[in-house]
């Protein structure tokens, strides 16, 4: 099986027409989404991943349909059903089907998808020898704090990146790192780790929650604090994290070699005990 989908709890090909053409989603981008790892036939980190979708519903003022426990009930369902061992779930809410106009339209209820497909991770080549990314203004909204179906400037940042034969698009504000267009951004400098701090400017990334704790258990001193793209191509490591991204270590940015060009030993640690993590969740 190619995958599966999910319409509010209802199983539906991957290729059926289901989407109605006046769905907000389909017209505005009016809706939020998740995306979670399924690892040995267990959803990694899902209540998180949930309990982010019901955070950015709140902020665009949209009123989730279901319980936490129901949609960990849908991701179990896909699961099941798909029989699939390593996989990713895609969900995404949006405001519902109405006559295409701006304002909110009242007592429509949102519309829950969801797919489920085999994972195939990235390539471990990436992972090993670490990736080049580039560096770009960062020219999206100022709340990508919430995960928006909105993402056309992360399209672009990364369309520009992929063209350039780099993995990612690191970006600036005003000179300022904020994150990946696709991940967030840690840089390693004498020992200390670095990554922007929570705001509007960035998505506060479930994985790298996870590696600050990660960090912290392992004595590495991390510090949730601004950094420039000078302090970035001086940096000793720089590594990406994301629920599909892992831990992506970055030796090369805008062509300048990073730190000796290897992957360094705090990305190696990192990796190893986020993987241990996954290993212990999902009984792998
Ligand atoms: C813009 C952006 N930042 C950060 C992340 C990483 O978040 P997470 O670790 O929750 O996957 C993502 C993941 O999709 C993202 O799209």
């Amino acid at each position: 099986m190619e995958g599966l989908g999910l319409i509010d709890g209802k199983f539906v090909g991957l290729d059926e027409h289901v989407v109605p053409i006046e769905d907000r989603g389909h017209l505005f981008g009016d809706g939020v989404y998740e995306a979670v790892v399924v690892w040995g036939g267990k959803p990694f980190l899902v209540v998180e991943h949930i309990e982010r979708m019901f955070n950015s519903a709140s902020l665009i003022r949209m009123e989730l349909p279901y319980t936490l426990e129901e949609l960990v009930k849908f991701h179990l369902q896909l699961i099941e059903e798909s029989s699939f061992e390593e996989a990713l779930i895609y969900s995404q809410f949006t405001r519902g089907v109405a006559p295409r106009k701006h304002p909110f339209p009242l007592g429509v209820k949102p519309r829950l998808s969801m797919t489920i497909r085999p994972w195939v991770r990235l390539d471990s080549n990436l992972k090993t020898n670490g990736a080049k990314a580039v560096l770009l203004p960062d020219e999206r909204w100022l709340k990508c704090n919430i995960k928006s179906l909105n993402l056309l400037g992360n399209v672009l940042a990364k369309q520009t990146a992929t063209e350039n034969g780099c993995f990612e698009a690191i970006l600036h504000r005003d000179g300022y790192i904020t994150e990946g267009s696709s991940s967030n951004v840690f840089a390693v400098k004498d020992n200390v780790i670095y990554t922007a701090p929570t705001s509007n400017k960035i998505l506060s990334g479930i994985t790298r929650g996870v590696i600050l704790k990660l960090a912290q258990e392992n004595n590495l001193l991390a510090k949730e604090e601004v950094f420039t793209t000078d302090f970035l191509l001086a940096a000793d490591e720089v590594f990406l994290t994301g629920t599909t991204t892992e831990i992506m270590p970055i030796v090369s940015v805008n062509d300048h070699t990073i730190g000796d060009g290897k992957v360094g030993a705090i990305s190696k640690i990192l990796h190893e005990v986020y993987m241990n993590k996954i290993a212990k969740e999902c009984n792998l």
